[in-house]
């Protein structure tokens, strides 16, 4: 299965610029994400893969081959062989679930045998093999996806391309639906770029997440990179829940910086490479902060904060407090319950996440001159 390489592209559609010099690789077999708010540019993308948009520059190459570059190569859609499956069911309702999938092969003139054993063959990977005959109202949603599923797979594509493949199902059956899904991938090891708004998904599918907003990327990595180190504040606040707060970084040598935060007495010595001094925002994770009742531990880090509880909510498998530090609300989650009555929290060094609001001095002084720079804006 080849890779893709997206270098540089830009989409506009009339005065509005969706992709901005986008560019990505995603790597042969991999299950690659694109997440983001709605409008940030991931259909975009997805649709330039396929050939279904033309992008205003750049290119696209799947492993060696160039498929499109803008004002010479422009590879049909039929000729890159891309699998793709849309949210909304694109399933035609009056042919049968096999109809349905040999479709694409019959397009293709495969022989009736072959055509026949293929249909099999991939209704059997989709776990629908007893229902070829159905028709698609007599399935639920999920099979209704995967009949899609199927169908895009049929004949083997280089590059399968999902966008939002599971939106329109209930949150039970989408759970399940990602882990049968990744499940699939891994089988079949077709080169994978899957779409979705939704956090939680992306995290459980992929391999690799590209987290972009307003049809730029923020940041590539593993589920666990983008969650535990995100590169910005967009990345820290889009993915998972973020307790962001304002400080001021009085010290700071390049493993360490020492953190005024408002609210908090002590300063906090956190783990942090940067040099820049002065205002920054930093974020930590409800799940890391620590509460207890005030006393309740011997030996309280010396940051201990003492706080008071302005909200608390049961849900299930945790609690969550919202305290206040400063003048900033604080998130905390926990799964076990804290007694009432006077609370401390901590928050711990290794967790805290500092995040400038100016861009890096030896950015500035690297950056070059804009006729060195084509990408650079143009006054
Ligand atoms: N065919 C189109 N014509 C005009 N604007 C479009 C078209 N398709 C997308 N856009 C705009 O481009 C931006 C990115 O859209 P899209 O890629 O669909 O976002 P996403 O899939 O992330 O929700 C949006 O602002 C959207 O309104
Ligand atoms: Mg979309």
């Amino acid at each position: 299965m080849p890779s893709l390489h997206l270098t540089n592209l830009t989409k506009r559609f009339s005065r509005h610029t969706a992709l901005h010099e986008l560019s990505l690789t995603v790597q042969d077999g991999e299950i690659f994400t694109l997440l983001g708010p709605s409008g940030c540019g991931k259909s975009t993308t997805l649709w330039s893969i396929a050939g279904l948009h033309q992008p205003d520059s750049g290119s696209i190459a799947f492993g060696d081959r160039v498929v499109f570059e803008h004002g010479r190569v422009d590879v049909e859609p039929e000729h890159r062989n891309c699998g793709v499956v849309f949210q909304s069911y694109a399933i035609w309702p009056h042919m049968s679930v096999a109809a349905n999938v040999a479709y694409p092969l019959k397009l293709r003139k495969t022989a009736k045998a072959q055509r026949e054993r293929r249909v099999r063959e991939v209704l059997d990977l989709v776990e629908l093999a007893d229902h070829a005959r159905a028709y698609p109202h007599q399935l639920s949603g999920g099979q209704q996806q995967r009949v899609a599923l199927a169908r895009a797979l049929a004949h083997p594509p280089d590059m399968l391309l999902l966008d939002e493949p599971f939106s329109n199902l209930d949150a039970k059956l989408r759970d399940r639906s990602r882990q049968w899904l990744k499940a699939l991938q891994a089988q079949v090891g077709v080169t994978t770029v899957f779409v979705t708004h939704d956090q939680d998904e992306a995290l459980s599918v992929s391999d690799r997440i590209a987290v972009m907003s307003q049809g730029r990327v923020h940041q590539v990595g593993t589920p666990n990179e983008i969650y535990e180190h995100p590169a910005d504040l967009f990345v820290a606040d889009f993915v998972g829940t973020a307790n962001i707060l304002t400080a001021i970084v009085t010290e700071a040598d390049g493993s360490h910086a020492l953190l005024r935060i408002d609210g908090l007495d002590q300063p906090l010595r956190v783990p942090h490479t940067d040099k820049r001094l002065g205002t920054a925002r930093i974020c930590i994770r409800p799940e890391n902060i620590d509460i207890h009742r005030s006393g309740s531990v011997v030996g309280p880090p010396p940051d201990a904060l003492t706080v008071t509880v302005e909200n608390r909510a049961y849900l299930g498998d945790h609690y969550r407090y919202t305290v206040r530090v400063g003048a900033s609300p604080v998130t905390v989650t926990t799964t076990r319950p804290v007694d009432d009555g006077e609370l401390t929290i901590s928050l711990p060094p290794p967790d805290i996440r500092v995040f400038h609001e100016e861009p890096a001095s030896d950015v500035l002084e690297e950056a070059p001159s804009n006729e060195e720079n084509p990408h650079a804006p143009v006054h």
